[in-house]
């Protein structure tokens, strides 16, 4: 016999398809749950002032996912900011966006949810003329560097014990078109 947390995740993903879930910019109101679903779903944790600053410099790429039976319940988010730094073949600096956070609560991952999460963002912060989109993942997070995979990102190197535990990180890029 199945448990509540089955039924509800059996009818989440029936549903998926006419997507039971919405994708929509955080709000100050959000920002607590938004730092639940990280604290749950990721070893690094941020302080409350870290989450109200990008909001408040990048609010059009700050999303999250909720049910949309009840839309002020987290169930993921996306951040991104950016970072200016100067390009490989000129003085000139140039925009990256560099991924900052992303989750999904553990029983609704495989649904879509962090896709359409980083296919929407990556479309608000292309506003900020983004020549690249940039990330730091965990070597062993085998599913977000699938997931990245799948957008196109490459790893370009590594940076040695990137976390706190001393795990290291593969920095992944996906560059525009356009530059
Ligand atoms: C990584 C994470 C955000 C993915 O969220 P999600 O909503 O389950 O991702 P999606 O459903 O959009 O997955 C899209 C694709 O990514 C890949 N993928 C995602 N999770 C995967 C996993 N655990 N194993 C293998 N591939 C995976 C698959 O190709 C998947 O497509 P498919 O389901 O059709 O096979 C989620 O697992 C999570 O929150 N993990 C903990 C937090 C974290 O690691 N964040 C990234 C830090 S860099």
């Amino acid at each position: 016999m199945g448990t509540d947390k089955d039924a509800r995740t059996k009818l989440f993903k029936d549903s998926a398809d006419d997507k039971s879930y919405i994708i929509r910019k955080c709000t100050f109101e959000d920002l607590e749950l938004v730092k639940d679903v990280n604290e749950k779903e990721l070893p690094e944790d941020y302080p409350f002032f870290f989450y109200k600053s990008i909001l408040d410099n990048y609010p059009e790429s700050f999303l999250i996912a909720c049910s949309k039976e009840d839309t002020s319940k987290v169930i993921g988010y996306v951040m991104w900011r950016i970072e200016r730094t100067p390009s490989k073949n000129s003085l000139r600096l140039v925009n990256k966006g560099h991924l900052v956070s992303i989750a999904v609560s553990q029983e609704y991952r495989r649904l879509g949810i962090a896709s359409a999460l980083l296919s929407s963002s990556m479309s608000k912060i292309k506003s900020h003329s983004t020549n690249e989109y940039v990330l730091e993942v965990r070597v062993s997070n085998y599913g977000a560097i699938s997931l990245y995979q799948g957008f196109n990102f490459k790893t370009e190197g590594i940076k040695k014990k990137y976390y706190r535990d001393g795990e290291n990180a593969y920095y992944m890029v996906f560059k525009v078109d356009h530059d």
